[in-house]
């Protein structure tokens, strides 16, 4: 406990439903101490005691990425770091979620790297090459990615393989904010995926058609009798759809009625 003044919890956000019985805890967001029932993720004790979102949350599920957050405990040294919407609260925890991570992004034209993507990453993020190899970055990252391995790959020239190793970053930054040689390292490997798609992968027939049909207005008719239709008609439709069987075999289902395709 610190002698900062014990504030009450103002409201329950909307999307907050706090167990019944469940033990409270004293936590502190951005520096004020408050009691909130030990369960909670950071992102549901943030809004349980009382603040609410306009920025710094998105899918609520550790896909976004909107959600980046530090914390570290009384007494403990170490700073920790988590996504808000999974990482579940704990006494003690002095928490401070980040609005917003600074990296670099330059601009780049897809089309001109196809002479040397590995040149023009250098070109684009030389700091990638100042890798040092401590690591920090595998350790922040919370999805898990051996992301010092990555730029690794991207350092030796193996394009492919950081795009792959890369795939399930969320763009959170975590690891971009604890890096000694200052790299971005989400924003490089946006770019590898972006050259390892446009250049690397092999080109998806499937998507290349639906691109021409688009351009060749197949859908305009369909889209003009969706928006002259009333709310609850589109809804209904929404609801009735035909979907996808979650465990179907990849490339296998296909609906019945097959004239929107
Ligand atoms: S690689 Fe970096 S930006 Fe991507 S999820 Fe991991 S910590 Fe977040
Ligand atoms: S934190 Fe930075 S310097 Fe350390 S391994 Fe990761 S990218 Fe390299
Ligand atoms: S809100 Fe999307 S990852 Fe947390």
């Amino acid at each position: 406990m610190t002698d900062h003044k014990k504030i009450k919890t103002l409201a329950t956000g909307d999307r907050t439903i706090p167990p019944v019985g469940a033990k409270m805890i004293p936590i502190y967001i951005m520096g004020r101490e408050y009691e909130v029932p030990e369960s909670l993720t950071i992102m549901k004790a943030i809004e349980y005691a009382g603040y609410s979102y306009t920025r710094g949350c998105g899918c609520r599920g550790g896909i976004c990425g909107a959600c980046g957050s530090f914390y570290r405990f009384i007494g403990d040294y170490r700073l920790y770091s988590g996504l808000a919407c999974q990482t579940v609260v704990a006494p003690n925890m002095v928490v401070v979620q980040l609005p917003f991570f600074p990296a670099n992004r330059p601009g780049y034209d897809l089309e001109n790297v196809a002479k040397d993507p590995h040149e023009e990453l250098r070109r684009l993020y030389p700091e990638v090459f100042r890798c040092v190899g401590c690591g920090t970055c595998t350790r922040t990252c919370p999805m898990d990615i051996d992301v010092m391995d990555y730029i690794a790959l991207m350092k030796r020239g193996d394009l492919k393989a950081a795009a792959e190793k890369s795939f399930d970053c969320v763009m959170c930054g975590l690891c971009a904010s604890r890096c000694p040689a200052q790299i971005s390292q989400f924003t490089a490997a946006m770019f590898v995926r972006r050259v390892c798609g446009r250049y690397i992968l092999p080109k998806a027939g499937h998507l290349e058609k639906r691109v021409s049909d688009v351009k060749a207005g197949k859908y305009e008719a369909m889209l003009k009798e969706l928006l002259a239709m009333k709310q609850d008609d589109v809804k209904k439709l929404y609801v009735e759809r035909e979907r996808e069987p979650d465990m179907a075999e990849a490339g296998k289902w296909m609906p019945k009625d097959t004239t929107k395709l």
